[in-house]
């Protein structure tokens, strides 16, 4: 897709469609009701007729009349005081995910006034448009069938139209905007394909394929060395399956060598790519979706090929752990005990809550390869999805500042986190009689108890992010469809960037 940044008027701007942000019920005023009057006045006669809900992301396609553009959209941006960062994202996948099913080479998209309303103004409005197009363009329908008839149309050509803005800059930062989309729908992708597809050992070819188009260095761990390095959670999750695990370990940067922050920042996803429960098995209703259970793994992948493209070189391990967790003759039962990496003893109460058993094992063996600052990602609870949905993600860490440096990261990449809290008079409900600690406690405060299990895993700077609530969603939207969502992919790469070296 070529990508075009003009200051021109919209009207003088030739597409196969021009799509058109508009604030309130309609409210038309300045440029857009120049553009208005040369389209023939069909936006106000449709918004006098009722055709023009204020319902932000919702789309019009109409004639063009006398614009040089083939088609006009003209799509709700809701009421301008709401306007986020976030809805300028989805505005531009919104207007994408809109053509889907028609023919489309080249769509001009003018960014009016969503510039004013956000911090970053113009040149972030483009950066986010331009993601927001490419997001939009995913569709998982497309990955097991030929021909889907409503697949998005591919682009030949994005126009950002902006009047008196800094053209140059402008483009540079939607390039960006690109980038982050594409890796998004890198890890969508991979989140979004079956169990029978994509088993531990292929998501470790395909994090190959990644690392090595990308110049990145990756170790893949198989179980006897993995037995050797004393991941004893990892693979009590991982021996219930005829497919066995991998622990996959992809690095950028020189062996030890620290960001501009001084960081080795280390990214840690969750990878079980089915999630039956094992012999604490899970009820057959929505069983389905947990192959879902490895975005936390993609994510990271992604991630760190994002990061790879935009700043080559920048120091960076991502790690993923690779299971799937299945009853059988080999699982793990509840009531076993098991050594982590750390040496620490769990009992295993229950074999369904396997995600903090792989990510403590992998979180150590981070640490083991010098990781100075841990985030870990994870569709880790229900409870968390229960609590917040499917549009936040629920975040815990310590300490407060390195929290907070993932909360602007989190603010750059225009994606939103909740803050829980750690309780400390929760953990005495995960005394074990035998080893250190259990792996759950009792429901209450389930949440908490997660992520005070994962804490006895990290020593240095450390956030979790628990995205079992935004990882995909169960329902398509204007702005995306069911499914995988790209959830904190660009957060990851926000602030592995902030200690990127400049060149
Ligand atoms: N993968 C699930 C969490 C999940 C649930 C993700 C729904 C996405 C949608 C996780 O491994 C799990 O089973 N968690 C248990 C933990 C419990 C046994 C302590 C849960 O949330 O019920
Ligand atoms: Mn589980
Ligand atoms: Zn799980």
């Amino acid at each position: 897709m070529q990508l075009r940044v003009v200051g021109d008027q919209p009207w003088d701007v030739a597409a196969d469609v021009l799509a058109v942000p508009y604030f309130g019920k309609p409210r038309f005023d300045g440029a857009l009701a120049e553009i208005d009057r040369r389209g023939g006045g069909e936006l106000t006669a449709l918004a006098a007729f009722g055709e023009l809900k204020a319902e932000r992301y919702g789309a019009v396609v109409i004639a063009a009349g006398g614009l040089r553009a083939g088609r006009l959209m003209a799509i709700a941006a809701g009421e301008p005081e709401t306007v986020t960062r976030q809805v300028v994202l989805r505005i531009g996948a919104a207007v994408e995910r809109r053509l889907a099913g028609r023919n489309v080479r080249s769509l001009a998209l003018w960014l009016g006034d969503l510039g004013d309303r956000i911090d970053g103004g113009a040149v972030a409005a483009a950066e986010l448009l331009a993601r927001g197009v490419v997001e939009g363009g995913f569709e998982p329908a497309t990955i097991y069938r030929d021909g889907y008839e409503n697949a998005p149309s591919t682009l030949d050509e994005l126009i950002l139209i902006a009047p008196g803005a800094d053209l140059a800059a402008l483009k540079q930062a939607a390039e960006r905007g690109v980038v982050m989309g594409e890796g998004a729908n890198l890890a969508r992708r991979l989140d979004n394909r079956s169990a029978n597809d994509v088993t531990p050992d292929v998501l470790a070819g395909e994090a190959r394929a990644i690392a090595e188009a990308n110049g990145l260095s990756i170790d893949v761990i198989e179980p006897a060395r993995a037995a050797e390095l004393g991941m004893g959670m990892f693979l009590a999750v991982g021996r219930g399956s005829d497919n066995p695990p991998r622990m996959i370990v992809i690095r950028s940067g020189e062996e030890g060598e620290k960001d501009a922050l001084g960081r080795r920042l280390a990214i840690v996803g969750k990878g079980v790519c089915f999630d039956s429960g094992g012999i604490s098995i899970k009820p057959a209703d929505r069983m389905e979706e947990m192959k879902m259970d490895k975005t936390g793994a993609c994510t990271v992948i992604a991630a760190i090929a994002t990061v790879a493209r935009l700043a080559p070189g920048t120091p960076l391990t991502a790690i993923a752990p690779a299971v799937e967790n299945m009853p059988g003759p080999h699982s793990a039962r509840p009531g076993d005990v098991v050594k982590a990496m750390n040496g620490k003893t769990v009992d295993i109460l229950n074999t369904d809550a396997e995600g903090r058993l792989i990510l403590g094992d992998a979180m150590c063996y981070a640490e083991k390869l010098g990781a100075t600052n841990l985030v870990d990602i994870a569709t880790l609870t229900g409870a968390v999805a229960r609590a917040l949905g499917d549009q936040m993600t629920g975040a815990f860490g310590t300490p407060q500042a390195w929290y907070d440096a993932v909360a602007s990261a989190g603010e750059r990449a225009a994606e939103r986190y909740w803050q829980m809290p750690i309780i400390e008079e929760y953990r005495k409900d995960m005394d074990s009689w035998y080893a250190d600690f259990t792996n759950t406690g009792s429901a209450e405060g389930g949440l908490i108890k997660s992520a005070l299990f994962l804490r006895e895993f990290a020593t240095v700077p450390w956030v979790h992010l628990d995205i079992a609530g935004t990882a995909y969603f169960r329902k398509k939207t204007a702005y995306a469809p069911a499914g995988a969502t790209g959830v904190a992919h660009a957060t990851l790469v926000e602030l592995a960037l902030a200690g990127a070296k400049k060149a």
